[in-house]
């Protein structure tokens, strides 16, 4: 061990958990909402779709009851745009602002501080339809949606998120589902709609800062650590690489307000280069984040390129599994770590690394935003949900989290993915997440009703000893 003593966690912690609206709240076309771009994917026959999804849009008294119960501290829960304007911009759908108003008080009133993540993946399809991201005046819709949530609850959240995983939409669009015709853009598109929300995401922190002085505002980006596979210096330059493209390039343009030289050099090299206006390099100086908040699942190992289709990996992959790129890297195997069933490598020490890595590149305070391990929990004849393996994972993350702070890491706390069980981006219900179980089928919804897992128990504990009990 590389100190000698170890400190414990911090008194004020947020031990949280998170979900997303769309991803747990269902009621997808109730109360004046209109459907976003997640309402109109296409889904594999077999698997659950959005539109009930955990039903928490009418149960979420009770949930907050179990949240409260399970002895949360924060719960991040992101806002439906689609609840709130309707039609993108314009009329506020007051429906949809009571909704979430319910949800924050009922929270506040069990002592759990709502972390509001203002957009996770659901942008309104009327906006979509003129364009989406691609379209420079989504930037003004987005800022007028979220002055209309500072408004609002300003006076009652203190921490919020901007954009959910920008990374993912980008680098991985086909992992949240692919639209109705099958499509998805170009890179030339995919990098001018980054860019939008790049300065989308500078402006909104920017009005969140005079609206809101006592809130705090990140990103939350979808961050890992790179491996070599071997130590041969282009192995280690193409971990480099992708760590950097995949991962830093995002958060320097929040951080910095500017782009990062080798991703903007990958851009211009590539003809992907997004257009700038004029008034865009202020306007990204302008927005200054109080934290990052990072989701971290886990990490990947990566060679040097062959520069040919020996770089893409024969696997499908999604926002964890690296496929390669010619020129960039090759997907490589670590035969030190396990992985889930679904593939995504386990790496509790992995977490460690990236927070200090992120630490020492913006010297901010850091919000673990996502971390937790998806399975198909089954509920047992006797009622209970023995989902030991997440009991583990966990316990391994907190363990290197603990790690970490005493690196000098300033750590604000961890919400894991997910509060209760909840859809998956793009596995149905069969991959769970939550400290609750939600009982339903794919298709079937039987009774919704919701059920502690054996993890509940022991986050429980360990929230209760803050962070002792593991
Ligand atoms: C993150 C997303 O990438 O991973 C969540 O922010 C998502 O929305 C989570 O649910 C787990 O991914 P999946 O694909 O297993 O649901």
């Amino acid at each position: 061990m590389i100190f000698q003593t170890l400190e414990g966690f911090p008194k004020d912690f947020l031990w949280g958990a998170s979900t997303s609206a769309y991803q747990v709240e269902g009621a997808w076309n109730e109360d004046g909402k209109s459907p976003s771009v997640v309402d109109m994917l296409i889904h594999p026959e077999e698997t659950a779709d959005f539109t009930v999804a955990s039903d928490h849009y009418h149960r979420f008294r009770e949930d907050v009851a179990l949240f409260a119960e399970l002895g949360l501290k924060a719960y991040r829960f992101s806002v439906a745009w689609t609840r709130i304007l309707p039609a993108g911009t314009g009329e506020v759908n007051q429906a949809g602002l009571a909704f979430y108003q319910q949800l924050i008080d009922e929270l506040l009133l069990h002592g759990i501080e709502p972390v509001v993540t203002l957009y996770h993946f659901d942008l309104p399809y009327v906006l979509e339809q003129k364009g989406g991201w691609a379209n420079r005046e989504t930037i003004d819709a987005f800022v007028e949606y979220a002055d209309v949530l500072f408004t609002a609850f300003g006076g009652k959240i203190k921490y919020w998120l901007t954009i959910n995983e920008q990374n993912t939409l980008i680098l991985h669009p086909g992992a949240i589902g692919l639209p109705k015709g099958g499509e998805l853009p170009p890179k030339k598109v995919l990098y001018q709609q980054n860019h939008h929300m790049m300065v989308a995401q500078a402006r909104v922190m920017a009005r969140c800062h005079q609206r809101c002085p006592a809130g705090k505002i990140g990103p939350a980006i979808n961050t890992t650590s790179m491996y070599q596979e071997t130590c041969h210096p282009l192995d280690a330059l193409a971990a480099h690489n992708w760590e950097t493209l995949r991962c830093w390039s995002f958060l320097d343009v929040a951080v910095h307000g500017r782009y990062n030289a080798l991703a903007w050099r990958y851009l211009e090299d590539r003809d992907l280069a997004p257009v700038m206006e004029p008034e865009d390099a202020l306007l990204l100086l302008q927005g200054k984040p109080d934290y990052v908040a990072i989701n971290y699942y886990s990490t990947a190992t990566l060679a040097a390129s062959r520069g040919d289709a020996s770089d893409i990996s024969a696997r499908a992959g999604d926002q964890q599994i690296m496929l390669g790129e010619p020129g960039v890297y090759r997907a490589a195997e670590n035969p030190f770590v396990a992985k889930t069933q679904y593939g995504w490598v386990i790496d509790p020490v992995g977490l460690r690394l990236t927070l200090r890595k992120t630490c020492e590149r913006y010297h901010l305070p850091i919000l673990i935003t996502e971390n937790g391990i998806g399975a198909p929990d089954t509920l047992l004849p006797d009622g209970s949900i023995n989902d030991d393996y997440r009991i583990e994972f966990m316990r391994q993350h907190v363990e290197q989290m603990q790690l970490a702070i005493n690196d000098g890491v300033e750590l604000l706390g961890y919400c894991p993915w997910a509060a209760i069980d909840v859809v998956s981006t793009h596995q149905g219900y069969a991959k769970r997440y939550g400290f609750i179980y939600v009982n339903r089928g794919e298709k079937d919804l039987m009774d919704l009703r919701r059920i502690r897992k054996n993890s509940f128990g022991w986050y429980q504990r360990l929230i209760a000893s803050n962070g002792v009990h593991r």
